[in-house]
C-alpha cells in the first residue's frame, strides 16, 4: 500500500470547507481509490448530514464517559486500549468510506493525558487508510491543538474577500511558526467568478499562497445543500464538483 494520505481543509467561517470536503469525497469515490476515512472535526459541523450519513456516536461523547470513569477500569486494562476500542467501536462504517464525528468534548480541568492517547489513537486510525479526509473547523485554533499536525495536503478554501485571504495567510503564518507539519498548502477559492478570479489570483500571489483553481458559484450545489440533499448525489456534470474533482486529481491523485 502507498503511504496514507491525510488532505484537510482550513479557512474563513462559511467559505465552503465542509462542501469541498464533500466533493473531495465524490472525486475519491468515484475513481475509486479504495480505504477512505473520513474524519469530521468541526464540533458544529454539519458533514454527516452533507453527506447523507446519519451518525449516533461521537468521539466527544466516549471521551467524556472515559474521562468520568477512568478511575473504574478494571486493573490491567490499558487505558489506551481501552479508549482505541471505544473509538473504533463508533467509526460508522459505509458501503465505500467510514466516517468519524469528533462532536463536541468538555475542556474543563487538565486532561493532557486523555488528549495525548486521543492523537496517538488518531495516528493508528489514519494509518489503516489510503486517504483521510479532514474537515476541520473555522478560524486558527485547531492549528495550535495537535489534531492537524501532520497534514499532508492542506487546501484553504477563501471566497473572493479580504478577510477570507488574511484568514488563509494566517492559518499558513501560524502552522510554519509552530512547524506542523504541512507537506503542501494550497488555496482555492470558492464561489469566484471568472471576472474576479484575476484579482483572488492576485491577493494569492501577494500572500505568497499557491493557488489552484476557482470553485464558481453554484446554484445547484446551493439548493442541494438548502434542501439537505447529499453533495454526493451530484451529477458528475455539475460545475462545482467538476472544478473539485479536477484540483484533487492534478493534487493528490496523479
Ligand atoms: N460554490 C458554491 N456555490 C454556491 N453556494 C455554495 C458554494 N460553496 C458553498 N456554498 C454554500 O455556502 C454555505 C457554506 O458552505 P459550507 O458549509 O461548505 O462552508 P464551511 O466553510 O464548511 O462553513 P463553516 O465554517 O460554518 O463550517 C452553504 O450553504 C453552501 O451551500
Ligand atoms: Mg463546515
Amino acid at each position: 500500500m502507498t503511504q496514507p494520505k491525510i488532505i484537510a481543509v482550513s479557512g474563513k467561517g462559511g467559505v465552503g470547507k465542509t462542501s469541498f470536503i464533500a466533493l473531495a469525497l465524490k472525486t475519491l469515490l468515484t475513481s475509486n481509490h479504495g480505504e477512505i476515512l473520513v474524519i469530521d472535526g468541526d464540533a458544529d459541523s454539519n458533514l454527516p448530514e452533507v453527506l447523507g450519513v446519519n451518525v449516533k456516536k461521537t468521539v466527544g461523547t466516549i471521551v467524556n464517559d472515559f474521562k468520568r470513569n477512568m478511575g473504574g477500569l478494571p486493573p490491567g486494562v490499558d487505558k489506551k486500549d481501552y479508549l482505541e476500542s471505544l473509538i473504533f467501536s463508533i467509526l460508522q462504517e459505509e458501503e465505500n468510506f467510514d466516517l468519524l464525528v469528533m462532536g463536541a468534548t468538555e475542556r474543563e480541568g487538565c486532561y493532557c493525558s486523555v488528549n495525548n492517547l486521543l492523537t496517538k489513537i488518531m495516528d493508528t486510525l489514519t494509518k489503516n487508510y489510503k486517504y483521510t479526509l479532514l474537515d476541520l473547523p473555522a478560524g486558527l485554533e485547531h492549528v495550535s491543538r495537535r489534531t492537524s499536525k501532520n497534514i499532508n495536503h492542506m487546501f484553504l478554501i477563501t471566497d473572493a474577500s479580504k478577510m477570507g485571504l488574511q484568514t488563509a495567510a494566517r492559518i499558513r503564518d501560524l502552522a510554519k511558526s509552530l512547524k506542523s507539519n504541512f507537506e503542501h498548502i494550497y488555496l482555492v477559492g470558492n464561489k469566484v467568478t471568472p471576472d474576479i478570479e484575476p484579482l483572488v489570483k492576485e491577493q494569492a500571489q501577494k500572500y505568497n499562497l499557491e493557488y489552484v483553481g476557482s470553485i464558481p458559484p453554484d446554484e445547484e450545489l446551493a439548493q442541494y445543500n438548502l434542501e439537505g440533499k447529499p453533495l454526493l448525489l451530484l451529477p458528475e456534470t455539475n460545475p462545482a464538483y467538476q472544478t473539485v474533482s479536477k484540483i484533487i486529481k492534478s493534487k493528490i491523485t496523479e
